[in-house]
C-alpha cells in the first residue's frame, strides 16, 4: 500500500502575514493519515521551516536549478534547498515549461540535481488541451517521463511523479477520475519497465483538485495523492483535501 501524499503548490502567492495565518490553520487542522507538504516561494522557505518545526507538514520549493553553484544569477541550487531543510522540489511544472521554455532534458537535469542533495523532486508531466484533442496525451506524457528515466537511470524510483493536465490547471476543469486514472496507469507501466520500485512510487494528480472532488480522484488505484494549487491557499480547503487522502 502506498501512503498518500498531498502537496500544496502555493505558486507566486503569499506574504509573511498571510503565510503565518495559513500555516497556523494547517497546524490546527492536522494530523492526517496522508503525508502532507507545502511548496512555497523561495523567500518564504526559511520562515516556513520555522513555523512548521515539529509539525507533520513538510515543506519544499517550486523549482531548483540544474546547476550545482556558480555564476547563475537568480537561480537557486538544490544544495541551498537542502541546507534549508526542504524535503521536496517541484520540477517541470507546466507553468515553467510554458513561460520559461524548460525542455524535457532540463527538467530531468533539475530532478537529478535535487536527488543529488537528498531533495525529492516532484516531477510534473501533462498534456495541453490541443495535445489531448489531437489524441496525443499518452505520447506527450511518456516523452516527458522518458527524459527523466533516461537521465536518472537507477535513481528513478526515488522521485515523486505528478500528472497535471495543463487544461485542468486553475481552470476549474478537472480530469474525471477515469481520465486521470487512465494516464496514471500509463505512467505506472512506464515506470514499471524502468524500475523494480514502480509499485512503491507515488504518482500525484494535479489540476483543480478541490475538497468536493478529492476523494473520488484519490480513490483511483494509481492516484496516490494530489498536487494542489488554488485550494492550497485556504487552510480549510487544503485540510479537507488532506483528509480525503
Ligand atoms: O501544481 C498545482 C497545480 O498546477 C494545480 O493548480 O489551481 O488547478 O489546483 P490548481
Amino acid at each position: 500500500m502506498r501512503k498518500k501524499l498531498v502537496v500544496g503548490n502555493w505558486k507566486m502567492h503569499g506574504s509573511r502575514a498571510a503565510n503565518a495565518v495559513l500555516l497556523a490553520g494547517l497546524k490546527e487542522a492536522g494530523p492526517w493519515n496522508a503525508d502532507v507538504a507545502v511548496c512555497v516561494p523561495f523567500p518564504y522557505i526559511a520562515e516556513t521551516a520555522l513555523a512548521l518545526t515539529g509539525q507533520q507538514v513538510a515543506f519544499g520549493a517550486q523549482d531548483c536549478s540544474a546547476h550545482e553553484q556558480g555564476a547563475y544569477t537568480g537561480e537557486v541550487s538544490s544544495a541551498m534547498l537542502a541546507d534549508l531543510g526542504c524535503r521536496y522540489a517541484i520540477v517541470g511544472h507546466s507553468e515553467r515549461r510554458a513561460y520559461h521554455h524548460e525542455s524535457d532534458q532540463l527538467v530531468a537535469d533539475k530532478a537529478k540535481a535535487a536527488l543529488a542533495h537528498g531533495v525529492t523532486p516532484i516531477v510534473c508531466v501533462g498534456e495541453t488541451l490541443a495535445e489531448r484533442e489531437a489524441g496525443r496525451t499518452e505520447e506527450v506524457v511518456k516523452r516527458q517521463l522518458a527524459a527523466v528515466i533516461h537521465t536518472l537511470t537507477h535513481c528513478i524510483g526515488e522521485i515523486v511523479l505528478a500528472y497535471e493536465p495543463v487544461w485542468a490547471i486553475g481552470t476549474g476543469l478537472t480530469a474525471t477520475p477515469e481520465q486521470a486514472q487512465a494516464v496514471h496507469q500509463v505512467l505506472r507501466l512506464q515506470l514499471h519497465a524502468a524500475t523494480q520500485k514502480s509499485d512503491a512510487m507515488r504518482i500525484l494528480y494535479g489540476g483543480s483538485v478541490k475538497p468536493d472532488n478529492a476523494a473520488q480522484l484519490f480513490g483511483q488505484p494509481d492516484i496516490d495523492g494530489g498536487l494542489i494549487g488554488g485550494a492550497a491557499l485556504k487552510a480549510a480547503d487544503f485540510a479537507a483535501i488532506c483528509r480525503a487522502a
